[in-house]
């Protein structure tokens, strides 16, 4: 069986307007790759609830993913999803729970998210009347959980029933199953689909009989045609809706007069050593992949993308490519016309972790000075 824990659709909460079209049509693309790929059961995460409920319902409907959520319940408390699913695998019944956790800012994300129409339900109650259903209907119960990873153990612990936890949300990976009990295993594969966790339980020798292997999915696994080829038609249609009619081949950037110029003036060292970093070619490492008119990759290699001042799909005004001095430092327009103090003046590591997120670069924190001294532009 195949299965995941949530989140996928999108990486945000906030979804501007005027990428919302994109947005709507990559998940729409994200559900058909899973119904291709075979998903028996998909976990709903927070964001993934980010472009309307009646609209996720809709592509569920649409894409026959099997999307469920045993806690993600309407105003009256009834669950908006279907709670489990029941899977027969090789003449066994499997039962699979979906559950979001009911602890730290989940719930108010989901609230916040879906405007009140949704909120979270305890989760130990919801897991436990789901088990109480499927005990005697199968052989094997899974819980997906998109919660705070220690919040699995509780699940583990206190609900009577579920052999295995597949954990997601908090972006962690576990190379070996965790053991709860003698009675359960939990299990997590990072984020981002750059792992497969392949679990595998032998029922004829009892539950606790499994063996576990992370595969990473890199270059050295071929990519399917079939699945290649539905990506290639998802970035034709983006380039068809944000390209004005632009011709593939040609880098709208190549002659931009940027922004930083303007500060180049006052600045003329810290422009030429900008000049010299990756962060001044961001956009053309995006046209190098065909992949300069995607919002979901201009987000980190524009300046403050979709901000006010910004760079934006509406205008994509050319002198806002690339990881720019404002990028760091905040939106300097009154620093520009008075010399006031721009906002970020000295940009700590929190500044860079907003691009540099925990998949590209892990060690962002530990190795911090060494990052910094990088980009050094005194
Ligand atoms: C007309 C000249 C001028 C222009 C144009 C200019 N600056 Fe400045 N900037 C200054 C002066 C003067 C200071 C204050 C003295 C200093 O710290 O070097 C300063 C300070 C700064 C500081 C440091 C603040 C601190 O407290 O240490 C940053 C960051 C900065 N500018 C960024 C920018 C950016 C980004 C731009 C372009 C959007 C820009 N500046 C354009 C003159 C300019
Ligand atoms: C707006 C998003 C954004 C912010 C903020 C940002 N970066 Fe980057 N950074 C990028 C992108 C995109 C690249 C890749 C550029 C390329 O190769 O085309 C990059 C590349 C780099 C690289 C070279 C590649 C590497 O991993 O060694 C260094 C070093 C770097 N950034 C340091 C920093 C530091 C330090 C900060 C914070 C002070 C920071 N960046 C803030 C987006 C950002
Ligand atoms: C959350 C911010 C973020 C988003 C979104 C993002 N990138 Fe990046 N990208 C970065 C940062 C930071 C780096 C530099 C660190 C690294 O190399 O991993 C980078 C590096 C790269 C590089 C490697 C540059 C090199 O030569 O080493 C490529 C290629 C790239 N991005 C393409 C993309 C594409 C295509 C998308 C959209 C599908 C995308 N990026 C979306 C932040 C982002
Ligand atoms: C990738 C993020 C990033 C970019 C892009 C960036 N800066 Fe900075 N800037 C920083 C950081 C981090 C510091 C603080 C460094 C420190 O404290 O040693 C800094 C410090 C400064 C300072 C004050 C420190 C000093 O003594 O010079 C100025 C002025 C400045 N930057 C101007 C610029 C200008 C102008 C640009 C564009 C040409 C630019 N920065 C681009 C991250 C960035």
């Amino acid at each position: 069986m195949i299965v995941d824990s949530g989140d996928l659709l999108n990486e945000d909460e906030v979804i501007p307007a005027t990428i919302e079209q994109s947005a709507r049509m990559k998940a729409e693309h994200m559900m058909e790759l899973q119904k291709v790929i075979g998903f028996d059961a998909v976990n709903v995460g927070e964001f993934d609830l980010a472009l309307g409920i009646g609209y996720l319902k809709e592509l569920a409907q649409k894409t026959e993913v099997p999307l469920i959520s045993a806690n993600i319940v309407d105003a009256g408390g009834a669950a908006i999803f279907p709670r489990y699913v029941i899977r027969n695998v090789a003449g066994k019944n499997v039962g699979i729970i979906g559950l979001i956790g009911d602890t730290g800012d989940i719930p108010n994300k989901v609230k916040e998210i879906t405007n009140g129409e949704a909120s979270v339900s305890d989760v130990v109650a919801a897991a436990t009347s789901a088990v109480e259903e499927l005990k005697g209907k199968v052989d094997y119960i899974i819980a997906l959980t998109h919660q705070q990873a220690n919040r699995d153990y509780v699940i583990a612990r206190r609900v009577n029933g579920i052999d295995l936890v597949v954990g997601g949300h908090d972006k962690q990976r576990t190379e070996s199953p965790i053991g709860v009990d003698d009675k359960s295993f939990i299990v997590r594969a990072g984020e981002k689909g750059q792992y497969l966790g392949m679990f595998e339980v032998d029922l004829g020798a009892g539950k606790s009989s499994v063996t576990h292997e992370l595969v990473p999915l890199g270059d050295s696994i071929a990519d399917d045609a079939k699945i290649k080829a539905m990506i290639s038609a998802y970035n034709d249609k983006v380039f068809e809706m944000y390209s004005g009619g632009g011709e593939t081949g040609v880098n709208p950037a190549s002659n931009a007069v940027l922004q930083n110029e303007k500060c180049g003036t006052c600045h003329a060292n810290h422009l030429a050593k900008w000049k010299a970093t990756d962060h001044a070619k961001a956009y053309n490492t995006l046209f190098d992949k065909a992949k300069n008119y995607d919002p979901t990759c201009l987000a980190c290699h524009t300046v403050r993308f979709e901000q006010p001042g910004g760079f934006n799909m509406k205008e994509q005004p050319m002198s806002l490519v690339h990881v720019q001095c404002e990028s760091c430092h905040g939106d300097a327009k009154d620093h520009l016309a008075s010399l006031k103090p721009v906002p970020t003046p000295r940009p700590t590591i929190d500044v860079c972790a907003k691009c540099h997120t925990s998949d590209r670069n892990p060690n962002l924190v530990k190795d911090a000075k060494i990052f910094m001294d990088k980009i050094k532009h005194q």
